[in-house]
């Protein structure tokens, strides 16, 4: 699949309008990712507003690269339906995964800002969006127009393929 290879972390986004029918294209791919006995934990909260990008800014260190993209995604876990956190995680790791082929697929640039390992940004974005307890922060996917033009990825780590079973 072409868009897989092509996916880059698009880092300078254009100031035009990206449709919400490609936004729902965006998230239908993220909801049918796998997903550890059904659970569907994930949640999804769109960003569109200057002040809502604004305070993205404020709360997560890397996002001035998310400047002047129409859409940020905040992917969430319900641990109220997934108690282990492991799983939760794996979980929205795979929408968002799906979501960043999807916007790639529909000439998008996209961009994962990390959230989920960090104390700080946790706390931050909870306070920003006023994330309910019950709903654990992992991850925003930025979507947007682009004219950066990154090569696709071709690098094969030989090294790090094994057969069968590890070395001795
Ligand atoms: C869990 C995770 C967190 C990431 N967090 C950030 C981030 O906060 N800021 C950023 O610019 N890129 C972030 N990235 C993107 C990586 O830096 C990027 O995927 C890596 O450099 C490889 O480049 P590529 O995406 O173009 O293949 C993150 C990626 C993952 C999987």
């Amino acid at each position: 699949m072409d868009a897989i290879f092509h996916r880059r972390s698009i880092r300078k986004y254009v100031n035009e309008a990206v449709s919400d029918e490609k936004i729902h294209k965006i998230l239908l791919a993220g909801m049918s990712a796998p997903n550890a006995f059904a659970t569907y934990e994930w949640n999804f909260l769109v960003i569109k507003s200057a002040e809502g990008k604004k305070k993205m800014l404020e709360a997560q260190p890397w996002a001035k690269s998310s400047e002047n993209a129409d859409t940020l995604i905040l992917v969430c876990g319900d641990s109220s339906k997934e108690k282990n956190e492991m799983l939760l995680v794996q979980n929205c790791s795979a929408a968002m995964e799906n979501m960043l082929i999807e916007a790639t697929y529909l000439d998008l640039g996209s961009l994962w800002l990390g959230v989920y390992g960090s104390d700080e940004i946790v706390r931050d974005i909870r306070k920003a969006y006023n994330v309910p307890k019950h709903l654990i922060p992992i991850g925003v996917v930025v979507i947007g127009q682009t004219v950066q033009d990154r090569k696709p990825h071709d690098q094969f780590y030989k090294d790090q393929v094994h057969v069968e079973s590890f070395k001795k």
